[in-house]
Protein backbone atom coordinates (compact mmCIF):
# COMPACT_ATOMS: atom_id res chain seq x y z
CA UNK A 1 0.00 0.00 0.00
CA UNK A 2 1.16 3.47 -0.68
CA UNK A 3 0.22 6.45 1.86
CA UNK A 4 0.19 10.10 1.30
CA UNK A 5 0.93 13.02 4.22
CA UNK A 6 -2.39 14.06 5.32
CA UNK A 7 -0.65 16.29 7.47
CA UNK A 8 3.31 16.08 8.59
CA UNK A 9 1.72 13.51 11.47
CA UNK A 10 -0.32 11.52 9.48
CA UNK A 11 0.30 9.46 6.59
CA UNK A 12 -3.12 7.80 5.28
CA UNK A 13 -3.39 5.10 2.91
CA UNK A 14 -4.21 6.00 -1.23
CA UNK A 15 -6.71 3.99 -0.59
CA UNK A 16 -9.80 5.33 1.27
CA UNK A 17 -12.75 3.23 1.95
CA UNK A 18 -15.72 5.24 0.92
CA UNK A 19 -18.72 5.36 3.64
CA UNK A 20 -21.77 5.80 1.77
CA UNK A 21 -21.88 2.48 1.52
CA UNK A 22 -22.63 1.74 5.64
CA UNK A 23 -25.80 2.16 6.53
CA UNK A 24 -27.36 1.79 2.86
CA UNK A 25 -25.90 -1.08 1.28
CA UNK A 26 -23.43 -2.81 4.44
CA UNK A 27 -25.70 -3.32 7.99
CA UNK A 28 -22.97 -3.09 10.85
CA UNK A 29 -21.69 -6.62 10.65
CA UNK A 30 -20.99 -6.15 6.84
CA UNK A 31 -19.25 -2.82 8.03
CA UNK A 32 -16.90 -3.94 10.69
CA UNK A 33 -15.98 -6.89 8.41
CA UNK A 34 -14.74 -4.08 5.45
CA UNK A 35 -12.84 -2.75 8.28
CA UNK A 36 -11.14 -6.05 9.33
CA UNK A 37 -10.55 -6.40 5.32
CA UNK A 38 -8.90 -3.22 4.95
CA UNK A 39 -7.29 -3.48 7.57
CA UNK A 40 -5.03 -6.47 6.53
CA UNK A 41 -4.03 -4.90 3.42
CA UNK A 42 -2.91 -1.75 4.55
CA UNK A 43 -5.73 0.94 4.04
CA UNK A 44 -6.13 2.68 7.66
CA UNK A 45 -8.57 5.50 5.98
CA UNK A 46 -12.01 5.95 5.81
CA UNK A 47 -13.99 9.27 4.64
CA UNK A 48 -18.10 9.45 5.43
CA UNK A 49 -20.03 12.19 6.09
CA UNK A 50 -22.68 13.14 8.88
CA UNK A 51 -25.55 12.79 5.48
CA UNK A 52 -24.41 9.22 4.81
CA UNK A 53 -27.49 6.56 5.85
CA UNK A 54 -28.88 10.10 7.82
CA UNK A 55 -26.03 9.72 9.98
CA UNK A 56 -25.59 5.79 10.30
CA UNK A 57 -22.83 5.66 8.67
CA UNK A 58 -20.92 7.39 11.17
CA UNK A 59 -22.43 5.47 13.69
CA UNK A 60 -21.81 2.18 12.12
CA UNK A 61 -17.99 3.67 11.72
CA UNK A 62 -17.63 4.43 15.11
CA UNK A 63 -19.01 1.04 16.67
CA UNK A 64 -16.56 -0.91 14.16
CA UNK A 65 -13.64 1.28 15.10
CA UNK A 66 -14.31 1.21 18.92
CA UNK A 67 -11.48 -0.59 19.54
CA UNK A 68 -9.06 0.24 17.04
CA UNK A 69 -10.02 4.39 16.61
CA UNK A 70 -6.23 5.23 17.26
CA UNK A 71 -5.16 2.54 13.71
CA UNK A 72 -7.40 4.60 11.32
CA UNK A 73 -7.91 8.21 9.81
CA UNK A 74 -11.21 9.08 9.81
CA UNK A 75 -12.48 11.85 7.34
CA UNK A 76 -16.20 13.27 7.11
CA UNK A 77 -17.93 16.22 6.18
CA UNK A 78 -20.46 18.24 7.04
CA UNK A 79 -22.71 20.58 5.13
CA UNK A 80 -25.35 18.86 2.74
CA UNK A 81 -28.66 18.68 4.58
CA UNK A 82 -30.84 15.53 3.08
CA UNK A 83 -32.31 17.73 0.30
CA UNK A 84 -28.73 18.09 -1.11
CA UNK A 85 -28.81 22.26 -0.61
CA UNK A 86 -25.66 23.62 0.78
CA UNK A 87 -27.00 26.52 1.34
CA UNK A 88 -26.16 28.21 4.83
CA UNK A 89 -24.60 24.59 5.85
CA UNK A 90 -21.26 26.34 6.21
CA UNK A 91 -22.20 28.98 8.71
CA UNK A 92 -20.34 28.67 12.06
CA UNK A 93 -22.98 28.22 14.48
CA UNK A 94 -23.96 24.94 12.05
CA UNK A 95 -20.22 23.81 12.00
CA UNK A 96 -20.14 23.87 15.66
CA UNK A 97 -23.72 22.25 16.17
CA UNK A 98 -22.93 19.28 13.37
CA UNK A 99 -19.06 18.23 14.46
CA UNK A 100 -20.85 17.40 18.05
CA UNK A 101 -23.55 15.40 16.87
CA UNK A 102 -20.62 13.53 14.36
CA UNK A 103 -18.34 13.33 16.97
CA UNK A 104 -21.08 10.93 19.35
CA UNK A 105 -21.71 9.18 16.27
CA UNK A 106 -18.14 8.45 15.56
CA UNK A 107 -17.92 7.83 19.59
CA UNK A 108 -14.31 9.88 19.27
CA UNK A 109 -12.55 12.97 20.78
CA UNK A 110 -11.31 14.03 17.32
CA UNK A 111 -11.89 14.07 13.49
CA UNK A 112 -8.80 13.58 11.55
CA UNK A 113 -10.08 15.44 8.54
CA UNK A 114 -12.95 17.26 8.34
CA UNK A 115 -14.53 18.63 5.30
CA UNK A 116 -17.16 20.95 3.67
CA UNK A 117 -18.75 18.88 1.48
CA UNK A 118 -19.80 21.13 -0.77
CA UNK A 119 -18.77 25.10 -1.23
CA UNK A 120 -21.94 26.98 0.21
CA UNK A 121 -23.05 30.31 -1.34
CA UNK A 122 -24.52 31.97 1.13
CA UNK A 123 -21.89 32.04 4.12
CA UNK A 124 -18.90 33.79 3.80
CA UNK A 125 -15.95 31.35 2.83
CA UNK A 126 -13.97 33.34 5.54
CA UNK A 127 -16.43 32.56 8.44
CA UNK A 128 -16.77 28.43 7.67
CA UNK A 129 -12.77 28.58 6.93
CA UNK A 130 -11.77 30.46 11.01
CA UNK A 131 -14.68 28.28 12.25
CA UNK A 132 -12.38 25.14 11.00
CA UNK A 133 -8.98 26.49 11.77
CA UNK A 134 -10.86 27.43 15.72
CA UNK A 135 -11.89 23.30 16.06
CA UNK A 136 -8.25 22.58 14.74
CA UNK A 137 -6.70 24.66 17.10
CA UNK A 138 -9.41 23.32 19.96
CA UNK A 139 -8.33 19.52 19.06
CA UNK A 140 -11.68 18.10 17.53
CA UNK A 141 -10.12 18.32 14.12
CA UNK A 142 -6.67 17.49 12.99
CA UNK A 143 -7.24 19.03 9.66
CA UNK A 144 -9.75 20.39 7.42
CA UNK A 145 -10.56 19.88 3.69
CA UNK A 146 -13.11 20.70 1.16
CA UNK A 147 -15.00 19.02 -1.37
CA UNK A 148 -17.10 19.88 -4.59
CA UNK A 149 -15.24 23.12 -4.45
CA UNK A 150 -14.64 24.70 -8.08
CA UNK A 151 -11.02 25.49 -8.26
CA UNK A 152 -11.81 29.24 -7.89
CA UNK A 153 -13.13 28.04 -4.99
CA UNK A 154 -10.48 26.27 -4.17
CA UNK A 155 -7.95 28.69 -4.94
CA UNK A 156 -9.63 31.38 -2.78
CA UNK A 157 -9.83 29.32 0.19
CA UNK A 158 -5.75 28.75 -0.27
CA UNK A 159 -5.25 32.28 -0.58
CA UNK A 160 -7.25 32.86 2.49
CA UNK A 161 -5.42 30.41 4.07
CA UNK A 162 -2.41 31.69 3.20
CA UNK A 163 -2.96 35.35 4.12
CA UNK A 164 -4.49 34.55 7.87
CA UNK A 165 -0.99 31.81 8.01
CA UNK A 166 -3.69 28.60 8.57
CA UNK A 167 -2.79 25.50 7.06
CA UNK A 168 -3.58 24.89 3.39
CA UNK A 169 -6.83 23.02 2.92
CA UNK A 170 -6.01 19.48 3.10
CA UNK A 171 -7.59 17.93 0.39
CA UNK A 172 -10.60 19.25 -2.03
CA UNK A 173 -12.73 16.09 -3.19
CA UNK A 174 -13.66 16.22 -6.41
CA UNK A 175 -15.66 13.45 -8.57
CA UNK A 176 -12.78 11.77 -11.47
CA UNK A 177 -12.42 8.91 -13.28
CA UNK A 178 -10.87 7.60 -16.78
CA UNK A 179 -14.68 8.40 -18.43
CA UNK A 180 -15.18 11.78 -16.42
CA UNK A 181 -11.85 14.12 -16.08
CA UNK A 182 -13.28 17.60 -15.22
CA UNK A 183 -11.65 17.92 -12.57
CA UNK A 184 -7.95 18.11 -14.41
CA UNK A 185 -9.25 21.20 -16.04
CA UNK A 186 -10.25 22.99 -13.24
CA UNK A 187 -8.87 21.84 -9.97
CA UNK A 188 -5.81 20.10 -10.82
CA UNK A 189 -3.88 23.44 -12.20
CA UNK A 190 -4.88 24.81 -8.39
CA UNK A 191 -3.92 21.40 -6.33
CA UNK A 192 -0.46 21.68 -7.73
CA UNK A 193 0.15 25.33 -7.00
CA UNK A 194 -0.44 25.52 -3.79
CA UNK A 195 0.26 21.93 -2.66
CA UNK A 196 -3.58 21.00 -2.07
CA UNK A 197 -4.07 17.21 -2.99
CA UNK A 198 -7.20 16.01 -4.48
CA UNK A 199 -9.12 13.25 -2.90
CA UNK A 200 -11.25 11.28 -5.85
CA UNK A 201 -14.20 9.89 -5.73
CA UNK A 202 -16.66 8.03 -8.26
CA UNK A 203 -13.03 6.41 -9.45
CA UNK A 204 -15.22 3.05 -10.65
CA UNK A 205 -17.76 5.48 -11.99
CA UNK A 206 -20.07 3.64 -9.44
CA UNK A 207 -19.10 0.20 -10.91
CA UNK A 208 -19.47 0.36 -14.97
CA UNK A 209 -15.76 0.40 -14.81
CA UNK A 210 -15.77 -2.82 -13.52
CA UNK A 211 -17.12 -4.35 -16.18
CA UNK A 212 -19.66 -6.42 -14.51
CA UNK A 213 -22.40 -4.99 -16.83
CA UNK A 214 -22.93 -7.34 -19.86
CA UNK A 215 -25.45 -6.39 -22.53
CA UNK A 216 -28.63 -8.58 -22.84
CA UNK A 217 -27.59 -10.57 -19.06
CA UNK A 218 -29.75 -9.71 -15.74
CA UNK A 219 -27.96 -7.35 -13.93
CA UNK A 220 -25.76 -8.92 -11.17
CA UNK A 221 -27.05 -9.79 -8.09
CA UNK A 222 -26.80 -7.19 -5.40
CA UNK A 223 -25.29 -4.52 -7.93
CA UNK A 224 -25.82 -1.02 -7.44
CA UNK A 225 -27.57 -1.00 -10.80
CA UNK A 226 -30.26 -2.91 -9.43
CA UNK A 227 -30.62 0.05 -6.71
CA UNK A 228 -29.70 2.78 -8.72
CA UNK A 229 -32.24 4.10 -12.12
CA UNK A 230 -29.35 7.02 -12.56
CA UNK A 231 -26.96 4.30 -12.76
CA UNK A 232 -29.11 1.80 -15.19
CA UNK A 233 -29.99 5.09 -17.52
CA UNK A 234 -26.16 5.61 -17.97
CA UNK A 235 -25.79 1.42 -18.79
CA UNK A 236 -26.03 1.88 -22.91
CA UNK A 237 -24.82 -0.51 -25.08
CA UNK A 238 -21.98 1.51 -26.65
CA UNK A 239 -21.07 2.67 -22.65
CA UNK A 240 -21.06 -1.17 -22.05
CA UNK A 241 -19.27 -2.43 -25.28
CA UNK A 242 -16.34 0.63 -25.06
CA UNK A 243 -15.96 -0.74 -20.97
CA UNK A 244 -15.24 -3.99 -22.25
CA UNK A 245 -12.75 -3.19 -25.09
CA UNK A 246 -11.53 -1.27 -21.95
CA UNK A 247 -11.14 -4.75 -20.21
CA UNK A 248 -9.78 -6.68 -22.61
CA UNK A 249 -7.22 -4.25 -22.98
CA UNK A 250 -6.20 -4.12 -18.84
CA UNK A 251 -6.24 -7.88 -19.29
CA UNK A 252 -3.85 -7.55 -21.66
CA UNK A 253 -1.63 -5.32 -19.31
CA UNK A 254 -1.90 -8.31 -16.29
CA UNK A 255 -4.26 -5.85 -14.17
CA UNK A 256 -8.36 -6.18 -14.20
CA UNK A 257 -10.38 -2.80 -15.32
CA UNK A 258 -11.14 -1.66 -11.46
CA UNK A 259 -7.46 -1.99 -10.54
CA UNK A 260 -6.52 -0.18 -13.75
CA UNK A 261 -9.10 2.32 -13.16
CA UNK A 262 -7.95 3.20 -9.47
CA UNK A 263 -4.44 2.94 -10.65
CA UNK A 264 -5.20 5.49 -13.17
CA UNK A 265 -6.96 8.14 -11.12
CA UNK A 266 -3.49 7.75 -8.52
CA UNK A 267 -1.05 8.92 -11.39
CA UNK A 268 -1.22 12.34 -11.07
CA UNK A 269 0.61 13.76 -8.11
CA UNK A 270 -2.09 16.15 -7.75
CA UNK A 271 -3.93 13.00 -6.20
CA UNK A 272 -3.71 11.96 -2.79
CA UNK A 273 -5.70 9.13 -2.34
CA UNK A 274 -8.97 7.73 -4.10
CA UNK A 275 -12.03 6.58 -2.12
CA UNK A 276 -13.73 3.61 -2.92
CA UNK A 277 -17.00 2.29 -2.54
CA UNK A 278 -15.99 -1.51 -1.86
CA UNK A 279 -19.10 -3.07 -0.78
CA UNK A 280 -17.90 -6.64 0.40
CA UNK A 281 -14.55 -7.56 1.60
CA UNK A 282 -14.02 -9.86 -1.53
CA UNK A 283 -14.24 -6.15 -3.62
CA UNK A 284 -11.45 -4.71 -1.11
CA UNK A 285 -9.25 -7.65 -1.55
CA UNK A 286 -9.34 -7.11 -5.10
CA UNK A 287 -8.04 -3.88 -5.02
CA UNK A 288 -6.39 -2.74 -2.62
CA UNK A 289 -2.87 -3.42 -4.27
CA UNK A 290 -4.00 -1.22 -7.09
CA UNK A 291 -2.54 1.60 -5.02
CA UNK A 292 0.95 -0.23 -6.00
CA UNK A 293 0.47 -0.59 -9.74
CA UNK A 294 2.08 1.82 -12.12
CA UNK A 295 0.61 1.16 -15.46
CA UNK A 296 3.09 1.82 -18.41
CA UNK A 297 2.10 4.26 -20.72
CA UNK A 298 0.91 2.90 -24.06
CA UNK A 299 -1.60 1.32 -21.90
CA UNK A 300 -2.51 4.47 -20.29
CA UNK A 301 -2.95 5.37 -23.84
CA UNK A 302 -4.96 2.79 -24.87
CA UNK A 303 -7.41 3.04 -22.23
CA UNK A 304 -7.62 6.87 -22.29
CA UNK A 305 -8.24 6.61 -26.08
CA UNK A 306 -11.55 4.10 -25.39
CA UNK A 307 -12.65 6.17 -22.59
CA UNK A 308 -11.94 9.31 -24.72
CA UNK A 309 -15.20 7.84 -26.65
CA UNK A 310 -17.55 7.27 -23.58
CA UNK A 311 -17.02 10.94 -21.72
CA UNK A 312 -17.53 12.34 -25.71
CA UNK A 313 -20.54 10.78 -25.82
CA UNK A 314 -22.19 10.94 -22.23
CA UNK A 315 -21.73 14.49 -21.71
CA UNK A 316 -23.56 14.52 -18.60
CA UNK A 317 -20.68 13.07 -16.46
CA UNK A 318 -21.70 10.08 -15.24
CA UNK A 319 -23.29 10.82 -11.48
CA UNK A 320 -21.19 13.98 -11.21
CA UNK A 321 -22.28 16.30 -8.21
CA UNK A 322 -23.23 19.49 -8.89
CA UNK A 323 -20.37 22.45 -8.02
CA UNK A 324 -22.18 25.73 -6.31
CA UNK A 325 -18.84 27.57 -6.31
N1 LIG B 1 -17.66 14.37 -1.75
C1 LIG B 1 -18.74 13.93 -2.35
O1 LIG B 1 -19.66 14.69 -2.69
C2 LIG B 1 -18.85 12.47 -2.66
C3 LIG B 1 -19.81 12.03 -3.57
C4 LIG B 1 -19.90 10.65 -3.83
C5 LIG B 1 -19.03 9.78 -3.19
N2 LIG B 1 -18.12 10.24 -2.29
C6 LIG B 1 -17.21 9.31 -1.56
O2 LIG B 1 -16.64 8.41 -2.48
C7 LIG B 1 -16.99 7.05 -2.13
C8 LIG B 1 -17.13 6.21 -3.38
O3 LIG B 1 -18.13 6.71 -4.22
P1 LIG B 1 -19.11 5.80 -5.06
O4 LIG B 1 -19.40 4.55 -4.29
O5 LIG B 1 -20.22 6.63 -5.50
O6 LIG B 1 -18.30 5.49 -6.37
P2 LIG B 1 -17.31 4.32 -6.89
O7 LIG B 1 -16.26 4.06 -5.89
O8 LIG B 1 -16.91 4.74 -8.25
O9 LIG B 1 -18.25 3.04 -7.09
C9 LIG B 1 -18.54 2.14 -6.10
C10 LIG B 1 -19.13 0.87 -6.73
O10 LIG B 1 -18.10 0.20 -7.44
C11 LIG B 1 -18.22 -1.19 -7.27
N3 LIG B 1 -16.97 -1.72 -6.73
C12 LIG B 1 -16.28 -1.29 -5.64
N4 LIG B 1 -15.16 -2.01 -5.48
C13 LIG B 1 -15.14 -2.91 -6.48
C14 LIG B 1 -14.23 -3.93 -6.83
N5 LIG B 1 -13.13 -4.18 -6.13
N6 LIG B 1 -14.51 -4.67 -7.92
C15 LIG B 1 -15.62 -4.43 -8.65
N7 LIG B 1 -16.54 -3.48 -8.36
C16 LIG B 1 -16.29 -2.73 -7.27
C17 LIG B 1 -19.38 -1.44 -6.33
O11 LIG B 1 -20.47 -1.78 -7.17
P3 LIG B 1 -21.56 -2.89 -6.74
O12 LIG B 1 -22.28 -2.26 -5.59
O13 LIG B 1 -22.35 -3.00 -7.98
O14 LIG B 1 -20.78 -4.11 -6.38
C18 LIG B 1 -19.62 -0.10 -5.69
O15 LIG B 1 -20.99 0.14 -5.40
C19 LIG B 1 -18.24 7.21 -1.28
O16 LIG B 1 -18.45 6.10 -0.42
C20 LIG B 1 -17.96 8.48 -0.53
O17 LIG B 1 -17.15 8.23 0.61
C21 LIG B 1 -18.00 11.57 -2.04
Amino acid sequence: MRFFPLTNALQASQIALGGNIFGYFCDEKETAALFDAAEECGINFVDTADVYSAGLSETFIGNALKTRRDRWIVASKIGLESGGDPRHCGRPENIRLKIEASLRRLQTDYIDLYQMHHFDPATPLEESLRCLEALRREGKIRAYGLSNFSGAALKAACDFAGCYAMPMPTGNQRHYNLIARAAEQDAFPVAARYGAPLLVYGVLARGILSAKYKTGDPLPKQSRALRSPSLRQDLTGDVIETVHQMAQCAENNGASLSQAAVAWSLRSQEVGAAIIGMRSPEQVRSIAHAADLTLPSPFISELETLARQIEAAHANGFGVAPLYG
